[in-house]
């Protein structure tokens, strides 16, 4: 038969041109064989490697499909079995220390200890006694020798989380941790070795700490042998109904029973920007599951205020603009006076803008479109100082 000739073609995605000219049934059926392995044969590499993205995420304990998350899972992998120090990076709530404990449980010291300390929850002579440890009679209070966290986490891994916030005092000494393996309790006039893996965290920016001269460069190199970025929630919202899942299943397993998120709460809560990451992303979820009472199925009347009702998204850049304020923002002002009204709600618009902004003030001015000398006047006159920059 005449009509069974004919030419198919496709063009590579570098300029190559496959073309195949079929002249009759059997060549017809060859070349469908050889389309259909090779459909086959890249279909199985997809599902293989979605398998072990998803074996990686199920081991790391950290819930994420999303294309930043798998570069994340990708490192993970990479760096499986290393020593090396690592420094994760990422805003508040993203799941820093999360990621810190996978890289303990992907590390041949996943069965010595995983010890954790929170740089900026002591002052400096405790956070040194608590790293260090101390002698008997060191200082006042001081009535027995105390090990330091370097000490227990021997042989394991140490995480220090906000690290971005240690006094110049303490860099030098951790660094001295990290250059020799040694380092002097408080008191004590040997010092003391140990073998401990540091894993790093802060969501401060070390690099432009370093040029301003507040955290020490050396010790930066040090910390900044593996670096893990751990994506904004707003940069992976495909995730936002992965975790909300997650999540949800988790109260569902605690309450024994089931609920789900209606399509108009998802929707709002794809919408938001999360400023504060997984973690109010998780807390969001809980509010939800105990507000919807007995109702299986959450709509997105229960959700909070501040998701907004798409009206007043958090300010985002310098370039947006706050919107006019919506009923739900006036709440509690209407029955105050004028001159009391416009005070509340003046800090209140600041107080938002100062968090979006975290704490960057020249940000936070142009958000809310006044100068940032004005913006600086009324932060010291309503002692809104450390607005944005606390920590949950
Ligand atoms: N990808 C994720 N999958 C599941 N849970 C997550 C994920 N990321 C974060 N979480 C949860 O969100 C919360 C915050 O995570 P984590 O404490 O690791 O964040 P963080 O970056 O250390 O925050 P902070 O900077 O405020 O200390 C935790 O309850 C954690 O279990
Ligand atoms: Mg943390």
């Amino acid at each position: 038969m005449a009509s069974e000739t004919g030419t198919a073609e496709t063009q590579l995605s570098d300029g190559t041109l496959l073309r195949v000219e079929v002249a009759g049934r059997d060549d017809a059926v060859r070349y469908a064989r050889i389309a259909l392995d090779a459909a086959s044969g890249a279909l199985a590499a997809t599902t293989k490697r979605r398998e072990r993205e998803r074996d990686l995420s199920t081991e790391a304990g950290i819930v994420g499909r999303s294309g930043p998350m798998q570069e994340l899972f990708r490192v993970l992998d990479r760096i499986r079995g290393s020593n090396a120090t690592a420094l994760v990076l990422g805003e508040n709530g993203t799941g820093k220390e999360l990621v810190a404990r996978a890289i303990h449980r992907m590390s041949k010291r996943s069965d010595k200890r995983f010890v954790a300390t929170n740089c900026s929850a002591f002052n400096d002579n405790l956070l040194e006694s608590e790293l260090f440890g101390h002698k008997r009679g060191s200082f006042t209070g001081a009535v027995g020798d105390k090990p330091g966290l370097f000490s227990v986490a021997d042989g394991g891994t140490f995480f220090l989380d906000e690290v971005g916030d240690m006094s110049p005092a303490l860099q030098v000494k951790l660094l001295r941790v990290l250059q020799e393996g040694v380092f002097m309790p408080v008191g004590a006039t040997e010092p003391k070795k140990v073998d401990v893996r540091i894993v790093a965290a802060t969501n401060r920016d070390l690099q432009t700490m370093v040029r301003e001269g507040t955290f020490r460069e050396d010790l930066y190199y040090r910390l900044n042998v593996v670096q893990i970025r751990v994506p904004a929630l707003r940069e992976r919202k495909d995730d936002i109904p992965l975790l909300a899942d997650f999540f949800l299943g988790r109260l569902a397993q605690r309450d024994g029973r089931h609920k789900a998120l209606s399509r108009a709460a998802l929707d709002r809560l794809l919408a938001h920007r999360w400023p504060g990451n997984v973690r109010e992303l998780e807390n969001e979820i809980e509010r939800l599951w105990v507000l919807s009472g007995d109702e299986g199925l959450i709509g997105e009347e229960h959700l909070s205020p501040a998701l907004g009702r798409g009206l007043v998204p958090a300010v985002t850049s310098s370039s947006e603009r706050r919107p006019a304020p919506t009923d739900e923002a006036l709440e509690g002002l209407t029955d105050k006076s004028l001159p009391d009204a416009v005070e509340a709600l003046e800090r209140r618009m600041i107080t938002d803008g100062l968090r979006a902004a975290k704490g960057n003030k020249t940000r936070a001015a142009e958000a809310l479109g006044i100068s940032r000398r004005n913006l600086i006047r009324k932060v010291q006159a309503y002692a809104l100082d450390d607005v944005g920059r606390e920590r949950s």
